[in-house]
């Protein structure tokens, strides 16, 4: 029986350091910013370095990290980023028998632009990732404690209801991190999925796109939300850190001072820390720190599986208050 099996991409992300750019205000651009180069020209980079990435693969890094008995599930290319994905989860100690080698599309691939002091940009390619179906799932294999569902986008989307029903049905607790084409679901679909999950776990943009609501006005919003799903409900909010509902109360965690070398990963990190603190004591509290601290740790190194706590190591736990909701 796995305490984890996780579901997403597992994608081949490439980093580029940049120094030769212009960002340029413009109101075309969804930002209101945009990153120029000089077209027709070569640009020089600073630095290039790739590791494995993907929101369900990641997730598995910090459950394996922190003793758990991990699968990941999900769809890689016949390729070689494939193969290395696979040997990379390995030899993290997590169980690779539920990968699927595809040989329709190649890895998913991201190029992340990022230069000091600047927000990054992705370049996302989604390749055999999207393939996985309910057919591939060899679902009597995933004995589970807990399913994991990274952002299942694009297509992978499709098997959300899926995975949740089986949950459901088998006595598999469900964490939920919806991505963007999961928060597009119609409303009905939407519902009968939020009332199978156990943990819930949104960043602000994704809160409000969920509710309807502006994401400052947090009481309304966890009130909506508790009122579709009956487990603890998450808002990450970035360098303000993060906010828990458990229905009854809100937890208010703070974040740590942090030394931000890459923001890849840090959703991950701090959903996957606190779904172990969960586990390991039942306690919100303890989650919010184990989150916290672990997405610290994550920002503090390039790659989003990089720098992830240990389950030995000791670590700063942030102030975590509570408020009646
Ligand atoms: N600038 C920051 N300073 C300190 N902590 C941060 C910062 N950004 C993120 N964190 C930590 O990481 C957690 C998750 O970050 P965030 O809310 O940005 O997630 P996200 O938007 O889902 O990220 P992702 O882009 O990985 O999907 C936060 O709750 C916080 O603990
Ligand atoms: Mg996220």
């Amino acid at each position: 029986m796995y305490d984890v099996v996780t579901f997403g991409s597992a994608t081949w992300d490439f980093f580029l350091d940049l120094e030769d750019f212009r960002v340029i205000e413009n109101e075309d651009f969804v930002t209101g910013e945009g990153l120029c180069f000089n077209l027709g020209s070569k640009v020089e980079i600073e630095d290039i370095s790739f590791f494995s990435g993907g929101g369900g693969t990641n997730v598995a890094a910090t459950f394996s990290n922190q003793g758990l008995e991990v699968a990941y599930c999900g769809g890689v290319g016949k390729d070689f980023a494939g193969k290395e994905i696979v040997e990379i989860l390995e030899e993290r100690g997590i169980v690779t028998d539920y990968v699927q080698q595809f040989e329709e599309k190649v890895t998913n691939r991201s190029v992340i632009l990022t230069s000091e002091g600047q927000e990054r940009t992705i370049l996302a390619y989604r390749g055999a990732s999207e393939l996985l179906t309910e057919d591939n799932i060899p679902w009597e294999a995933l004995e589970a404690k807990w399913f994991y569902l990274a952002p299942l986008s694009g297509k992978l989307g499709r098997i959300t209801e899926q995975i949740v029903d089986y949950a459901a049905q088998n006595n598999v607790k469900v964490a939920f991190n919806p991505g963007s084409s999961q928060l597009e679901f119609e409303q009905g679909k939407m519902n009968r999925i939020l009332e199978k999950v156990e943990v819930l776990i949104l960043n602000q943009e994704e809160a409000a796109q969920l509710t309807g609501l502006s994401y400052e006005k947090e009481q309304a919003i966890f009130k909506k939300i508790d009122r579709l799903c009956p487990g603890v409900a998450i808002m990450t909010k970035g360098a303000r850190g993060v906010v828990v509902s458990d229905g009854s109360h809100l937890y208010h965690g703070d974040p740590l001072p942090a030394d931000i070398v890459d923001k890849t990963g840090a959703g991950d990190s701090f959903g996957s820390g606190f779904v172990t603190g969960l586990i390991e004591t039942q306690e919100i509290g303890y989650g919010i720190q184990l989150g916290v601290a672990n997405a610290t740790a994550c920002l503090e190194e390039k790659g989003a599986k990089n720098g992830l706590l240990e389950s030995e190591q000791q670590f700063r736990k942030t102030k975590v208050e509570r408020e009646s909701l």
